[in-house]
């Protein structure tokens, strides 16, 4: 049965490096109606961040090409599809390696995919060499009860400040 929770967003835009910004902050909008904290909230947009400028820079690199987020929130968890047309990636098992980087020259960690993992509860990486990526990143965000001293209005007052 469908809860009043349930939601969805996409988003497309360029693989520009502005869009990174846009993307994150976009992100973090939507996933304020779950009410998460601070912390959750940055744990999302750290995890987008690395995998939209994956895309940025591995998926297209000197071209330009669409980047497509797909959102959706349940009562308590968040799963957000990230996926791009680009060069996809020829070994996923080793690209998910800490430390593996196929651009060292560009000065990348080769820890993308290792935050990923650390910062969102599931990370699934599906790739076509030559066809592109897509990246579902899926977080639980823990239900928050007002103490008895907060009571409905202190929870509100606690819980304003969102992005
Ligand atoms: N969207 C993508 N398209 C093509 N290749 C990708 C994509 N995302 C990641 N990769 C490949 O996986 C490797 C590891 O990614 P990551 O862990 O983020 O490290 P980094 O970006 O620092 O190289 C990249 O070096 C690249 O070869
Ligand atoms: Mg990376």
């Amino acid at each position: 049965m469908k809860s009043v929770y349930d939601n969805e967003m996409k988003l497309e835009f360029l693989s520009k490096s502005n869009n990174e910004a846009f993307a994150r902050i976009s992100v973090a909008a939507f996933a304020s109606q779950l009410d998460p904290t601070i912390e959750e909230l940055a744990d999302i947009k750290t995890a987008v961040s690395e995998a939209v400028t994956n895309c940025i820079i591995h998926a297209y690199e000197d071209a330009e090409g669409i980047i497509q987020i797909k959102c959706k929130i349940f009562a308590t968890s968040i799963v957000i599809e990230i996926s791009d047309n680009g060069n996809g990636i020829e070994n996923v098992d080793i690209a998910k390696e800490p430390l593996f980087t196929s651009k060292p020259d560009l000065e990348r960690s080769g820890m993308g995919f290792t935050i990923m993992e650390s910062f969102m509860d599931e990370v699934k990486v599906e790739s076509i060499l030559g066809v592109g990526t897509k990246v579902t990143m899926k977080k639980f965000i823990k239900k928050k009860e007002p103490t008895e001293e907060e009571g409905e209005e202190g929870a509100k007052i606690f819980t304003s400040f969102r992005i």
